[in-house]
């Protein structure tokens, strides 16, 4: 099976914001959300990824509804495990909700979720998106008591969180993928679902292929970044190419 690519388009957001956070209403209002959907859709995206932040410091609610009407891709929402974000994805009803840790310092989501620490504040979350048929993924560290917790609350996905990967060097990043890698295989035989995301770039792919049983990356900073310069229908569709070359995916 070919390894999926989640487009997350915060970043799109984030430059809109930086202008009209204070100006919603105005005559112009830009970088378009839908118009950032539909390019990456063109450039080849399986899904799109956005994050709706306790502080709304980029995506609102109305893009999430937005999106949802007008895009047809499936929508993956990351929010925080609060009771407001909980209704607000029952609303929205996206195809996947990914539960992430939130804190308002944070430059960008920084860490896993703590499962274990947060079991039963996940465990009726799970159940009401679930019963609203809503899969469920839990952005995670690549360690044993969180994979365990994670298929424990019966959730269908983890997100693999790459970002110490990503940032280390040396011995630190062969260490860092040895546990992504120990982490995939354990999460494949408790039966979920493995996807993986954050920090990961064209320049980094080739190490992530090292991860077997991979289904999704969720990307986002680098294909924004990227699109500045060549647009992100190419910037999407350059991942995706380079992305053909997985070879460790579940058949
Ligand atoms: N997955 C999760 C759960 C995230 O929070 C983020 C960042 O918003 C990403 C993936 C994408 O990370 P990056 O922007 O570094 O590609």
């Amino acid at each position: 099976m070919n390894l999926l690519l989640g487009v997350n388009i915060d970043h799109v957001a984030t430059l809109r914001q930086a202008r009209y956070a204070l100006n919603a209403d105005a005559p112009i209002v830009e970088p378009s959300i839908l118009e950032a959907a539909r390019e990456a859709q063109a450039g080849g995206a399986d899904s799109i990824t956005i994050h709706v932040r306790e502080d709304r410091r980029h995506m609102q609610m109305e893009d999430a509804f937005e999106l949802k009407r007008e895009i047809d891709l499936p929508i993956n929402l990351e929010m925080a495990n609060t009771a407001e974000m909980l209704a607000f994805a029952l609303k929205l009803k996206p195809t996947f909700v990914c539960i992430v840790p939130e804190s308002r310092e944070e430059v960008t989501t920084e860490g896993g979720l703590d499962v274990v620490g947060h079991l039963n504040a996940l465990t009726d979350t799970v159940r009401a998106l679930q019963e609203a048929d809503i899969k469920v993924s839990l952005f995670i560290d690549p360690e044993t008591s969180q994979i365990k917790a994670a298929s424990e609350l019966g959730v269908e996905m983890i997100e693999l969180h790459t970002g110490a990967f990503a940032l280390a060097e040396g011995e630190a990043r062969a260490a860092e993928l040895k546990r992504l890698q120990k982490g995939s295989l354990r999460a494949k035989d408790l039966n979920l679902q493995v996807n993986a995301g954050h920090g990961i770039h064209y320049e980094n792919l080739e190490e992530i292929f090292g991860v077997k049983n991979l289904v999704e990356l969720n990307i986002g900073h680098c294909l924004i970044s990227r699109a500045m310069f060549v647009g992100l229908r190419q910037a999407v569709a350059e991942m995706r190419q380079a992305m053909q070359g997985y070879q460790g995916g579940v058949s």
